[in-house]
């Protein structure tokens, strides 16, 4: 394991995976870990990431010089360089010009970790303080303007460091240093696999579950799919799949669960179909909060009960269930605090808040994974590629996309707009830029229109593009013109309700993404 000790960076997990981008398995840790308890965890090699501090102030976080005399390879980024070269006797103070974004670094000498750059390259820099003079033994390989020491290593030692950022796209030669420090420098192999992963998580699952009895909640979206398809490969029979159909999916979604998932895993499934339970509590209500409320309460008394039944089921066979399966992510991990024990608060909230005395313990396969790396691993697992590929939707779905009164009839309008808006996306070759398109009915709103020499007296449809790292911001996608206009047209000629198309150019903040 490489472990990326976290300086309060924005980047700290992105570090990571570019680490795992270069097949090498690793994990973030918080800064205030003491060096003995990273050294407990034999790391391969350490990175110290960015940070907002500075070195020079007072209280800055510190690194323990004994991290250095490990014999662990390190690499410091930005102000792990910085706590670095400070910790070892080099002079780190105020720069004589700050640097942000785009800046030329000057290679003097590529060593090991610059080996194969020219001698200018442009890296993405944000930094006030520098690197005066490196500790002694240490190579200079680069400077910039703002930087005398922009890059060192002592190979010997196994150390390494750069003041940029080679984890951001802005740096284009970024991930060729950081695999001339993972393969090189600390002689490290490529071997995190997507193979690998299903084959250790196979192993572990097992030992975990041994031969008890295990239940998954399927939402149609990509990580509890993953998840289940994860823990089928692992105990095969011994895993009962439930899926709530709450009537809020989108077109085919029902389908691509109940049937392609199915045949092409052989997931064991039961499906509730709770749609006219759904409804009939949504009838009349209106306000987004007491929809989405309903919802989660309808949600988890289906589950329940699904779960109650199983688990009689399988009690009278002598065989009660004892797992069940959550598809919790790495970045819900990092950010609940990290590592170990902490987690748990986000899962019980991803489950929904399913009541204790279910008495589950929790199965998370995906606790260590990157949503790019469980779609690589849902591929690697045969999951079908609608579901594996599907964009990020909300669980209380269609509901939150109907704004008024949720009806079957309003349900069946939205299905159509939005299976014709996704299907001119991606033919559009927009899946990749965009990272969720909602479709919103104004279904309380009713504008004039002509069609066919009549007056038509319909619906306003809402596309609501979003360009986003994280769903915590988001910017409206430029969708081309030409795309916008084919579906624009298919949309009114197409479905008879809908006589206008409009397009949401809201960032998130202020707009959220959803509509409710
Ligand atoms: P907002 O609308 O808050 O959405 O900008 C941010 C992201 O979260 C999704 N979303 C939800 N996901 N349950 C979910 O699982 C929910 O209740 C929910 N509400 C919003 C939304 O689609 C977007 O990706």
């Amino acid at each position: 394991t490489v472990l990326v000790i976290d300086f309060g960076a924005q980047y700290a997990q992105l570090i990571a995976r570019r680490v795992r981008e270069a097949h090498v398995y690793s994990e973030v840790v918080p800064h205030s870990w003491s060096v003995e308890r990273i050294l407990a965890r034999h790391p391969a090699a350490i990175i110290l990431s960015g940070g907002p501090a500075s070195v020079c102030e007072d209280g800055a976080p510190r690194v323990d010089p004994a991290l250095f005399t490990a014999g662990v390879p390190v690499f410091g980024i930005c102000y792990g360089f910085q706590a670095m070269s400070y910790a070892l006797g080099g002079v780190v103070d105020r720069a004589a010009v700050g640097e942000y974004g785009h800046t030329d670094a000057t290679v003097t000498e590529p060593g090991t970790l610059l080996a194969g750059s020219p001698e200018h390259q442009s890296v993405w820099m944000s930094h006030g303080v520098a690197v005066q003079a490196a500790p002694q033994g240490f190579t200079v390989l680069a400077h910039t303007a703002g930087a005398p020491v922009a890059a060192m290593e002592d190979p010997s030692l196994r150390l390494y460091g750069v003041q940029w950022h080679p984890e951001v796209l802005h740096t284009p030669l970024g991930q060729q240093t950081l695999e001339n420090f993972l393969y090189h420098g600390a002689g490290l192999e490529p071997t995190w696999t997507s193979e690998n992963v299903i084959g250790q998580q196979v192993e572990r699952i097992r030992a975990q579950v041994g031969d008890h009895r295990v239940i998954c909640g399927l939402s149609g979206g990509v990580d509890s799919a993953v998840a289940a398809a994860l823990v089928q490969r692992a105990v095969g029979s011994q895993l009962t799949c439930i899926f709530v159909d709450h009537g809020l999916l989108r077109k085919d979604e029902v389908k691509q669960v109940q049937e392609d998932f199915v045949a092409a895993t052989g997931i064991r499934l039961v499906t509730v179909d709770a749609s006219a339970q759904f409804l009939g509590e949504l009838a009349g209500v209106t306000e987004p909060e007491r929809k989405r409320k309903i919802i989660g309460r309808e949600f988890i008394r289906a589950f329940e009960r699904a779960a109650r039944d199983l688990q009689n089921e399988a009690s009278a066979d002598g065989q009660p269930i004892r797992y069940l399966v959550q598809g919790t992510l790495y970045p819900d991990v990092v950010e609940s605090g990290g590592g170990d024990g902490a987690a748990n608060i986000k899962s019980h909230h991803n489950v929904g808040g399913l009541p204790e005395d279910l008495q589950f313990e929790l199965v998370e396969p995906l606790r260590t994974l990157f949503k790019d790396e469980v779609r690589e691993i849902g591929r690697e697992l045969g999951v079908p590629e609608v579901i594996v590929s599907r964009q990020p939707f909300p669980g209380p779905g269609l509901a939150i996309r109907i704004i008024g009164e949720v009806t079957p009839e309003r349900l069946a309008i939205l299905r159509e707009a939005d299976a014709i808006a996704r299907e001119e996306m991606t033919r559009a070759g927009l899946d990749d830029e965009i990272w969720q398109c909602p479709v919103v009915l104004l279904a309380d709103v009713h504008s004039v229109g002509v069609q066919g020499d009549s007056r038509t007296y319909g619906h306003p449809i809402v596309l609501r593009p979003v360009t986003s790292e994280d769903a915590m911001t988001a910017d409206w996608a430029h969708v081309p013109y030409d795309v916008l206009s084919v579906i624009s047209n298919r949309i009114t000629n197409e479905v008879r309700e809908i006589n206008r198309v409009v397009l949401d150019v809201t960032s998130k903040p202020p707009g959220t993404i959803e509509w409710e």
